[in-house]
């Protein structure tokens, strides 16, 4: 592996693989010094051209609990405003001395770009509407927790599935580790094609519901244009929300999963998103294992185990 940039392609021994990887790093980061010394003396950029709390702070801890060091770039703060390229932006950082790049931007496509300009590995964050390979291993980790392993399981990917880069890794993901996935969205929240995904597709919730044993709830993702497709969000949550009466009909073996940021009473209702059964933050803590595991592969470096 030379970079990390999808999921596309990835099959289900190259993802057991991550995850076992990943569960070693849980256990390392539930001892008392959550550290280990593998990638010591190497530095890890973190270059986030969208906004982002979880996938940024999440990829510098994973670092940091590897004994790497950090830089960060905020476009913000940076010259891009004085009309610096992405080009010049990238090998300027590279010049400084990093050792794997990793990248969100709005673009699909970005990372790869940088992949031809840099002879490091590149770390996808997310591009666009297209992937975010680490969100999916972090969702399927902590499903496979949970339930022993996903192959039969029924997921429920539930939302704005048009605009979703989550959508489109995570159905991959979880088709790929033997689930059988189904998008729920309205017409207009679906890819023209929805075909490119390997799921069956619904637009009636209330019909599908209890036979999931996830349901994995996508936010509206109002800033690529998502809100506008449906005449309000008080109609979208009417039909599409998983309220406090939706969870209530779902089997009660069944976990919720969002990546996050929730819009809390839009695509889920508060009491839903605290519930035990929402494993939201243990998707948060996974995602730090994941990182390291990705970081780890790419960067080599001793495994004291
Ligand atoms: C997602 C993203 O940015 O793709 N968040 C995340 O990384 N956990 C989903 C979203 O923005 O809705």
């Amino acid at each position: 592996m030379n970079h990390f940039l999808t999921i596309e392609g990835l099959t289900k021994e190259d993802l057991d693989g991550l995850l076992d990887d990943a569960d070693e790093f849980v256990e390392v980061l539930h001892r008392p010094i959550p550290k280990v010394p593998a990638l010591r003396g190497k530095t890890v950029a973190t270059m986030f051209f969208e906004p982002s709390t979880r996938t940024k702070m999440s990829f510098e801890k994973a670092a940091k609990a590897l004994s790497a060091d950090t830089m960060s770039f905020s476009p913000g703060t940076s010259s891009l405003s004085k009309g610096e390229s992405l080009k010049d932006t990238v090998l300027t950082i590279k010049a400084m001395g990093t050792d794997a790049m990793v990248v969100r931007h709005q673009s699909t496509g970005a990372p790869w770009r940088i992949a031809e300009w840099i002879e490091q590995p590149v770390l996808n964050g997310g591009d666009g509407a297209h992937q975010h390979p680490t969100q999916a291993l972090l969702d399927a980790l902590t499903i496979r927790q949970h339930f022993g392993s996903l192959d039969g399981l029924k997921i429920g990917i539930v939302g704005d599935i048009r605009h979703s880069r989550v959508a489109r890794s995570n159905a991959q993901a979880f088709a790929a580790l033997g689930a059988n996935v189904t998008m729920v969205a309205p017409r207009t929240l679906l890819p023209v094609d929805p075909s490119v995904f390997p799921a069956a597709v619904s637009e009636d919730l209330d019909e599908v519901l209890s036979e999931f044993d996830v349901v994995y709830v996508l936010r509206v993702q109002a800033e690529r244009g998502g809100a506008s497709v449906f005449p309000s969000l008080a109609e979208y949550t009417a039909r599409y929300g998983v309220t406090k009466d939706r969870f209530a009909r779902l089997n009660p073996d069944s976990i919720v999963l969002h990546p996050g940021p929730m819009n809390r009473g839009v695509e889920i209702e508060g009491a839903v998103a605290d519930d035990p059964r929402a494993l939201i933050l243990d998707q948060v803590f996974n995602g730090v294992a994941v990182r390291m595991a990705v970081l780890f592969r790419l960067l080599g470096g001793e495994h004291d185990g």
